[in-house]
């Protein structure tokens, strides 16, 4: 199989773990469309079961097509295994159910894509698993609040929706030296590979939502977990195989596959975008404040610098006017689409309070750091001049 360490991030997003000469020269990788695999006899059968032989026995467990795409995403993140599932939420739940038991603690930054916090703040307390919501920006609170019972620390970064950043390594650094087997997972969904790298920082999983950057055309729903072998086994026996079920299609792999090729340019011109629109969006009258870490008067604008090799494709901000103005815009947006998500060609704007953080409460996005009148927006790949066009229009008289 076709493994080349020392080749660049987009041969490698391209190449890595696939041999046309293997597949009759097949430029593309077959797409393994079968539910289960047959056994030569019993015994054979017996001993795939057991793990004492290698080799696929139902495809919920592992595919060759997903197992392409596992190689592929692993090599890019540098990290020793991979796991794609159905959805981010499947990786970010079959990573918990695996880790955690009752009586566990778990440590998560105060600021959480909606649906990563609800299950946390609803879904892991109902079965007495402690979970302590801490700002990860303040290592001293996080050192604070780890416990003899803590399992896992976990965070994104940038944050969605309010673009916080984290210390990656400082904060692996902290929980390790507290105690070296707490699991620190990091929602990589922002940055990708292309990007920043959390497990050569420390971190000891990484988690995405491939339906993002990953897939990239907005035409899939799927998730990863990343980072050391024994770790992501654990999670494929466990999380995935029984306790989420959520196993991804071959078809839907193999559009990913097909993303990865061109996410490395993907991810350069989201980047220069974003970088020019939060800049432009800036100096806009109407305008309160833009959250981007490659503003220099961010303050992760240094922070962000030493962990990430550009700063993202995603902005947020506030209107002047709060929520009323924020609405008003939102509304007479022309080409740029209402919708949640991100990391698609076309440009996204989408009102976490009313969309993707609508499983806080008020209070709660007020506790966590989401202002109502907070706009999200997921730079496209149409010409800047045509996003800038339409936030033009959009941002008069609001
Ligand atoms: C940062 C982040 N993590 C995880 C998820 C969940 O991913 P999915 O929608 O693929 O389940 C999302 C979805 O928006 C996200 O933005």
């Amino acid at each position: 199989m076709y493994n080349n360490n020392k080749q660049s991030f987009s041969t490698r997003a391209i190449h890595t773990g696939y041999e046309a000469a293997e597949n009759h020269g097949a430029l593309n990788p077959p797409v393994y469309m079968t539910s289960t695999f047959c056994f030569d006899n019993v015994e054979q059968g017996a001993a795939r079961f057991a793990g004492e032989e290698s080799g696929h026995f139902y495809s919920r467990i592992s595919n060759p097509t997903q197992e392409l795409l596992e190689v592929r995403l692993a090599d890019l993140e540098e990290a020793e295994a991979c796991l794609v599932t159905a959805s981010g939420m499947g990786a970010i739940t079959a990573t918990m159910w695996s880790l955690l038991e009752q009586g566990d603690k778990v440590i998560a930054d105060k600021t959480l894509y909606g649906c990563t916090f609800a299950y946390f703040q609803h879904g892991l307390t109902k079965f007495g698993i402690d979970v302590e919501f801490v700002d990860f920006t303040d290592i001293e609170a996080l050192q604070a609040a780890l416990t003899s019972n803590t399992k896992v620390v976990y965070f994104e970064t940038p944050v969605n929706p309010n673009m916080r950043v984290m210390d990656i390594q400082a904060i692996s650094d902290a929980v390790h030296h507290y105690r070296s087997d707490i699991t620190v997972v990091v929602d990589n969904t922002y940055c990708t590979p292309v990007l920043q790298r959390p497990v050569t920082m420390g971190a000891d999983l990484v988690v995405h939502s491939a339906t993002k950057y990953l897939g990239g055309h907005g035409d899939l729903i799927a998730g990863a977990v990343v980072g050391k072998q024994a770790l992501v086994d654990q999670i494929r026996v466990v999380g995935l195989k029984d306790m989420t079920g959520a196993a991804v299609a071959p078809l839907t792999v193999f559009l990913i596959l097909r993303g990865l090729k061109t996410l490395e340019l993907r991810m350069q011109r989201h980047c220069e975008t974003a970088q020019s629109l939060a800049t432009w969006l800036l100096q806009h009258g109407a305008i309160e404040s833009v959250y981007y870490p490659g503003l220099q008067n961010n303050p992760f604008y240094s922070l962000a610098k030493t962990q990430m090799s550009a700063s993202g494709g995603m902005i947020a901000f506030e209107l002047k006017g709060g929520y009323p103005s924020a609405v008003k815009f939102m509304n007479k947006l022309k080409m740029i689409k209402r919708a949640v998500s991100l990391g698609d060609a076309e440009t996204l704007c989408q009102h976490p309070a009313s969309m993707t953080h609508a499983t806080y409460s008020i209070e709660e996005r007020a506790r966590h750091d989401i202002s109502e009148g907070l706009v999200r927006l997921s730079a496209g790949l149409e010409s800047f001049a045509d996003i800038c066009s339409d936030l033009t229009q959009a941002l008069e008289d609001v």
